[in-house]
């Protein structure tokens, strides 16, 4: 069969992605070109400095300092967006790509979070793929199996472990029961985490990468105001040993879930069962499982960044368009897709992990199930303990009138109902501080 024309692709950004891709064209190269029956070029690259010296070389290839210049250039087929970023330069240069009808492919998850309707719209009036594998759970295939494999199925909830950092904190704290703050700054340290680490602890990235899945298998629109947000800073050493004592593992957990009242997208701290496949997920990987009415519970696992399992990602988009696979980007025609309205979670119904610093005296337990009671919700187990008294809030052990850790575990009730009695347990003035409150997600 004689070779189609080469496929030239024009990559801005050189950073960890961008080299990465680099290297693995330059290692698989000719395997590629057999497979797609035409080989895939660099026709030009662009990033913020020309000096910097690059992992993998760039020499020879046209350099272009403005990323739309090489967006429009005429001597590409297809635009690798690998700056980052949900304005600037990403968006505008792949607002210019889409315009001239050139193919793009890109990692950035905030940008389509963010501009994902009118970047797909743009891409559907000029006939040309708009493809981001790599934005979700870097090396894993989560995008293409939504996509393509399981297109026969009805979704009824898709979750995962969408954040490296996050969830290698998280172990870190409930294998060596250290506080947030000193494995952070240990993370800092590593390399792990970056200085300003919010975009990771505090939800958005997960969030940003949580409105794709949503939009693929909801057919909605990405919309990042949807998802509701709650990071990790709050997690306490204590939460760790009672959900281990329990049967619990806590995980930043990003969930979209069709409920009877819309698409429920949430991003937070959620105890999981200890046996569920998600528990064993530690450190720095991802994970995402995907329950179809026909498939079933299908679970993919692997890692979730890093140059090399998000390169292949990229690549695989770049080969889809090399063999003329062209599919909307959000499967769905960009008009048809549905809005997604923000969660309320004032609605979500399931089951929690209290704890309370409960003033040890008598009486106090015993109006604090009274306040549940009134809500109408029931306690699947209470358990008093007192604490090894290092613990911050904890106090000195066994004197009457102390606080005293009381952790609750609720079944099944509406988040209103416990927000209500939390608040009247708080006013009734039987506990120290605020109450921790932490979703129980049935695996
Ligand atoms: N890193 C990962 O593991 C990973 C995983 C999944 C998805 N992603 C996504 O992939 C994208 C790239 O991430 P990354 O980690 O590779 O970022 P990075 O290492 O910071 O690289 C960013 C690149 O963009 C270039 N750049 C920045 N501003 C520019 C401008 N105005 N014009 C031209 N080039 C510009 C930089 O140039 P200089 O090199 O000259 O500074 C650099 O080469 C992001 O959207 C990210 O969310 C990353």
């Amino acid at each position: 069969m004689k070779a189609h024309k080469p496929l030239r692709l024009g990559i801005a950004g050189l950073g960890t992605v961008g080299s990465g891709l680099l290297s693995l064209l330059a290692e698989h190269g000719e395997s590629i070109a057999e497979k797609c029956n035409r080989a895939v070029e660099v026709a030009g690259v662009c990033a913020r400095s020309r000096d910097k010296k690059r992992g993998a070389g760039v020499e020879g290839i046209p350099w272009f300092d403005d990323p739309a210049a090489l967006a429009a250039d005429p001597s590409i087929d297809v635009f690798v967006e690998l700056i980052g970023g949900d304005s600037g330069p990403a968006l505008q240069s792949v607002q210019a790509a889409l315009s001239a009808g050139k193919h793009v492919v890109t990692a950035n998850k905030a940008l389509l979070a963010c501009h994902g309707p009118e970047l797909a719209a743009l891409a559907e009036k000029n006939g040309v793929a708009l493809n981001f594998e790599a934005a979700v759970a870097g090396g894993i295939p989560i995008v293409k199996a939504l996509r393509e494999s399981l297109l026969g199925n009805s979704i009824s909830r898709i979750y995962g472990i969408l954040n490296g950092t996050s969830n290698y904190i998280l172990t870190r704290m409930q294998r060596e029961g250290l506080p947030f703050a000193e494995v952070l700054a240990e993370a800092q340290a590593l390399g792990y985490a970056e200085a300003d680490p919010s975009f990771d602890v505090d939800g958005q990235d997960a969030a940003h990468k949580l409105c794709l899945l949503a939009a693929l298998s909801f057919g909605v629109r990405p919309n990042f105001n949807a998802v509701h947000l709650e990071g990790i800073r709050g997690i306490t050493p204590a939460d760790f040993r009672a959900a281990d004592e329990l049967g619990y593992r806590i995980k930043l957990l990003a969930v979209a879930v069709q409920t009877p009242a819309g698409i429920e997208a949430r991003v937070s701290p959620t105890m999981i069962p200890k046996t569920s496949t998600l528990a064993g997920v530690d450190g720095v990987l991802n994970c995402v499982a995907v329950e179809g009415d026909f498939a079933g519970l299908i679970i993919l696992a692997g890692p979730g960044a890093g140059a090399r399992p998000t390169a292949s990602s990229v690549a695989s988009d770049i080969i889809d368009i090399a063999r003329g696979h062209m599919r909307p980007p959000f499967i769905l025609p960009a008009a048809k897709l549905k809005s997604h309205s923000r969660s309320q979670m004032r609605t979500h119904e399931g089951g929690y992990y209290i704890r309370l610093s409960v003033f040890d005296r008598p009486g106090a337990i015993a109006a604090i199930a009274t306040r549940m009671a009134e809500q109408r919700i029931s306690l699947e187990s209470v358990v008093q303990k007192r604490e090894a008294p290092d613990l911050p809030g904890f106090g000195r052990p066994g004197h009457e009138g102390d606080p005293t850790p009381v952790v609750m575990i609720t079944h099944r009730t509406r988040e209103d109902l416990l927000r209500s009695a939390l608040d009247l347990i708080v006013k009734d003035g039987h506990v120290e501080g605020a109450p921790q409150m932490i979703r129980i997600e049935a695996l």
